[in-house]
């Protein structure tokens, strides 16, 4: 089960700086509300500094934290110290995030960059000027790298985790792995684990107990659910409901989600499907 450290749930059930400065000297939007994460941050400056921050986000509790603790970090900033703050700050100053939930982070540090885009009169932030590699989650090439850098990541999992490109219809994950290759070198491209043998009875048992256990009491936190509707050979059918059935992208990350946990607690070759209605 997700672990959320007590800052983030204090951040999430009472927000700070919620809203939108109306004169604000700077705005940065990011994410899509068709894929399921959305926010805007508004900046006020005053001899240099800023003064103010607010955020508006349409995003799961993670996403809200990430956004509250972001307007508290750069209260007091310029926005030459600003743009020194990464993701991993904006998770450090929650006292870390789950790591399915690293992409909300890295949504504040984008809102960020936009914001300071916008202030410095730039039509787009640099991480929006890169290729899309990822259509389902529009992620660019630029953000894919600097994540894989600014956080070590080495597998397609952890991009997906921190950014979401790659949870969707996985077609970009051929492009993903390039470029983790690119950026961390050919040698580090990890070879397939082995799968585990077990006995259908027990597989099936364990990915009943997995999506009982580790994942509906996550989801349901946070106004979702899902249900598993049948298991064909390593195929997991589920079907979705509440805020993991808003969109296209809250499914495709929910999806993502329950793969990753029953692949992790039961076997790597499981796929999970959304069941037929
Ligand atoms: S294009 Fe990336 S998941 Fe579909």
């Amino acid at each position: 089960m997700w672990d959320y450290s007590e800052k983030v749930k204090d951040h999430f059930f009472h927000p700070r700086n919620v809203g939108e400065i109306p004169d604000a000297d700077a705005v940065g939007d990011v994410g899509n509300i068709a894929c399921g994460d959305a926010l805007r941050l508004t900046l006020k400056l005053d001899n240099g500094r800023i003064v103010d921050a607010k955020f508006k986000t349409f995003g799961c509790g993670s996403a809200i934290a990430a956004a509250s603790a972001l307007t508290e970090i750069v209260k007091g900033k310029t926005m030459e110290e600003a743009e020194k703050i990464t993701n991993q700050d904006i998770a450090d100053y929650l006292d870390g995030l789950p790591k399915e939930k690293m992409h909300c982070s890295v949504m504040g540090e984008e809102a960020l960059e936009a914001a300071i885009a916008d202030y410095r009169g730039f039509e787009k932030a640099p991480a929006e000027e890169g290729a899309i590699i990822c259509k389902c989650f529009s992620v660019t090439d630029t953000i894919i790298e600097r994540v894989i850098r600014g956080n070590n990541l080495s597998t397609i999992e952890q991009v997906t985790n921190y950014t979401k490109a790659g949870g969707g219809c996985k077609s970009c994950h051929p492009d993903i792995q390039r470029i983790i290759n690119e950026v961390r070198g050919a040698e580090v491209a990890v070879a397939p684990k082995r799968a585990k043998k077990m006995s259908n009875i027990k597989k099936m048992k364990l990915i009943q107990e997995t999506i009982e256990k580790e994942v509906r009491p996550v989801l349901m936190l946070e106004g979702g659910d899902v249900e598993l509707e049948d298991i064909d050979g390593d195929t997991v059918y589920v079907s979705f409901s509440g805020s993991c059935a808003e969109s296209p992208g809250a499914k495709a990350t929910t999806r993502s989600t329950v793969e990753s946990r029953l692949r992790e607690f039961v076997t790597e070759e499981l796929v999970v499907e959304e069941a037929a209605s």
